[in-house]
This record gives C-alpha cells, sequence and structure tokens, in this order.
C-alpha cells in the first residue's frame, strides 16, 4: 500500500521543500542488511555504516543502538575528528578514503590524543610519509589501513573503480613494509571494496542483455577477488602484521562477501535509505525510506505544474539514472528538455491528474547520502506521524566535500 497519502496528511502543515526519512521503513533496511549478511555463511559479520550514505548523526546513532552495527565508515579526515566528539558514545571511525591536507590529518591526531578511534586510508608511499612525519611531529601513533584494489582485471576490460594502485598481495606488503619503518604509525587493518560487486545494478528494466552481462562480471569478479583479497591478508599476517579488521562490501554485495572468510566486517550504507540507483538489484530488494517532498508553485500550461527547487541530482557518471523521481501523486513525470532544476522543476501530467499551487509532490532521489547536502534537517516519519526534526551534516554546519 502506497504510504504517500499519510505522509501528505502529516506533512499538510510543515514548510516546503523538506526532506523526510520512514523511521519504520529504515529500521525494517536495518534488521534485513543484518539478515542479509547472516544469510551469506550463517555467521554474523558485524556491519559498519558508511556515513556518506547516511550523513545525520541521530541516524548512524540509531543505528550503533541495534546488534550487528559497529563503527563508522567516514569519507573525510575531517569529519571523523568531528564525529569523534559528535557521536555520544566511543566509536571506531575508518576514514575510507585518504587524505593529504595536514590540518585534517592534524585534527584527528588531536582527537586520538583526546582518546577518538580513528584509522586512516593510505594506498600510496606519500600518503605512508606525510601521514608519518605528520604523527612523528605529534608525538603519537597514527593507525593506517590499506586500500586493497578489488577491481577485475582483463584484458582490454578494467571492471571496477580507479582508486588504489593496491591490486596484487605483493603491492600491499610493499606498503605494509614501508608503513613498518614508521615508529608513528601502526597497520590497523586492511579494507578491500568491490564497487562493481556492491554498487552496480544488476536487475534494470529493457536492460536484458546488459544486465546478464553484468551478472557474468560479477560472478567472475568475486571469484577473482575473494581470492586476493584472502592471499593479501594471509601474507599480511605471515609477514608479521596483526589486522584488527579486514573490511569488505558495500549494500549490494552483502551475501557474497560475507562469504569471504577473510573478511571481518562488511560495509553499507546506501540499504538504509535505499534511493532509486538501488531498486534494481536481482538479490534484494530494500524499502524506499528517503525522499523529498517540493510545493506545486505554479501551472505554466493546462497538463504541466511547476514546482519549487528539486535539482538534487546524483554525483557519478551523468545519466538520467541519476535525476531524482517523482512518485506520488502517480502520473507526473519530468521533462527531458529541463529535468530537476536548480530553482524550478516543471512536471507533465497524465491525463486525469491535477495539481494546484500549494499541493505538494513526493519525490524519490538517486543516491543516498546527497539529499542531506541540500537539506539543513530530515523530517522523522513514523506510524503516519511526524516524530521529530533532526539535522543533517549541513544543518549542524558541516560540509567536508
Ligand atoms: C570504500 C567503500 N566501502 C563501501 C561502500 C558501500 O557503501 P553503500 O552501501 O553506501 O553503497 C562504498 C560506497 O561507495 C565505499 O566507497
Amino acid at each position: 500500500m502506497s504510504p504517500f497519502p499519510a505522509y501528505a496528511a502529516a506533512l499538510r502543515n510543515l514548510r516546503l521543500p523538506l526532506a523526510y526519512v520512514d523511521l519504520a521503513r529504515f529500521d525494517q533496511n536495518a534488521a534485513d542488511l543484518v539478515q542479509r549478511v547472516r544469510a551469506g555463511t550463517g555467521r554474523m559479520l558485524p556491519i559498519r555504516p558508511a556515513t556518506k550514505s547516511i550523513r545525520c548523526v541521530t541516524l548512524m546513532e540509531r543505528l550503533l543502538a541495534r546488534d550487528g552495527y559497529a563503527g563508522l565508515m567516514c569519507y573525510s579526515a575531517a569529519e571523523a575528528a568531528w564525529l569523534s566528539r559528535a557521536l555520544s558514545r566511543p566509536t571506531h571511525l575508518l576514514v575510507a578514503y585518504p587524505t593529504l591536507e595536514p590540518a585534517d590529518i592534524r585534527a584527528c591526531l588531536e582527537a586520538c590524543e583526546g582518546g577518538a578511534d580513528i584509522t586512516l586510508m593510505v594506498d600510496d608511499p606519500a600518503h605512508v610519509r606525510l601521514l608519518g612525519r605528520l604523527a612523528e611531529d605529534y608525538g603519537q601513533t597514527l593507525s593506517v589501513a590499506l586500500d586493497l584494489d578489488m577491481s577485475l582485471r582483463l584484458p582490454g576490460l578494467h571492471f571496477g573503480v580507479r582508486r588504489s594502485p593496491l591490486h596484487s598481495p605483493r603491492a600491499a606488503l610493499e606498503l605494509a613494509s614501508l608503513i613498518a619503518e614508521h615508529d608513528a604509525l601502526r597497520l590497523d587493518g586492511v579494507m578491500g571494496y568491490e564497487a562493481q560487486v556492491a554498487g552496480l545494478q544488476d536487475a534494470v528494466p529493457n536492460q536484458r542483455a546488459m544486465n546478464a552481462a553484468i551478472r557474468v562480471l560479477k560472478r567472475a569478479s568475486n571469484v577473482d577477488l575473494q581470492k586476493r583479497r584472502a592471499d593479501t591478508v594471509a601474507a599480511l599476517h605471515q609477514a608479521g602484521h596483526t589486522l584488527r579488521f579486514v573490511n569488505g562490501g558495500g549494500t549490494g554485495s552483502l551475501e557474497a562477501t560475507a562469504r569471504d572468510r577473510s573478511v571481518s566486517e562488511v560495509t553499507a550504507g546506501s540499504g538504509l535509505y535505499s534511493p532509486t540507483l538501488f531498486d534494481n538489484f536481482s538479490h534484494f530488494q530494500h524499502a524506499p525510506a528517503a525522499g523529498f517532498v517540493l510545493p506545486v508553485v505554479r501551472r505554466p500550461a493546462p497538463g504541466f505544474v511547476t514546482c519549487h527547487g528539486g535539482g538534487y541530482v546524483a554525483s557519478g557518471s551523468a545519466g538520467p539514472e541519476k535525476l531524482p523521481v517523482p512518485m506520488y501523486p502517480e502520473g507526473l513525470r519530468l521533462l527531458p528538455t529541463e529535468g530537476a532544476g536548480e530553482v524550478q522543476t516543471p512536471l507533465q501530467l497524465d491525463a486525469g491528474v491535477s495539481l494546484s499551487p500549494g499541493d505538494p509532490v513526493f519525490f524519490r532521489h538517486a543516491k543516498a547520502g546527497e539529499l542531506c547536502e541540500h537539506f539543513n534537517n530530515l523530517v522523522l516519519l513514523e506510524r503516519g506521524q511526524v516524530v521529530d526534526e533532526v539535522p543533517t551534516y549541513r544543518g549542524q554546519g558541516r560540509s567536508f566535500l
């Protein structure tokens, strides 16, 4: 049953535009993600929420209060330093992407001196040298982790993302040795994120051949990457490195990642809000839990209305799948000539649909956490009622990238 009529009633007197999260759906998704990890092997690996896909401290703490969730995966060192103070309980903060920003690294060192547990990511000697020097200047030991490249390399085809150069156990061992040369650094763990499995939809409507090809590549990729990840972890252990964690996975790969015995924890974020870019996976379906509401402000011609705001387009390779989608009332379409606009979003109405100035239109966005960069608050809904309004990172005056 569509939740939108109840949402519309609950939100009637609130200022638009607004962004909302349906808490019952958010909690259901949180439980389903745990179930999917369990389904992988029967063993329970903790899920480390990806903050980039949530960007709201209240909701991150809601997750951390649940069984099955531990630690956070941050997207910037400055964010981790800030979060170490903003969170109400001590939490391990893994920064999943390297930084060369001395001020941000110093902020982490300072936070760690105050008791924070932060691990920074490296995949290049330049990262290691800078972190080693700053930590030494600070007179402190800094935890670092290796980002392993999990892409599938075939002749003429690179299936995966272009991030880390650490593709082989040998490359990882070399960088681990360099880390070991720095007294002020400690190798804390490794991360091997299989983006091409975790983030790539494989059941997109009207793309049968492409879906089939992607599934074949995902299967091949899982065989390749799970062996390399396990071999790398074994090689590091053999060389005397003690790893506190081996992180892998994302929303789209939980079952497969959990099957890899070398992995000690999985990451997930997008599956909690479950935006449109996670609608079309062959092996799971989470509930759309977040979205936004625009007011109709104009009627440019019969069969059209125009809303205020709406240009919340997702990052990544540009394409129509990155646009928001009007959901309610049903029978609304974006115009190919204008899409979702910075200030104005026109909609074409199907026959029989009528909207008046002041009416709300519900949209879903494409990429989980990015919606929060456009709104100071998230309106929280539960059982058809507004139960709270909580700040996003932006609402707390924080913008990290
Ligand atoms: C390093 C890393 N791990 C895990 C994920 C998965 O996050 P999500 O479940 O939000 O897609 C991502 C997403 O881009 C990532 O960059």
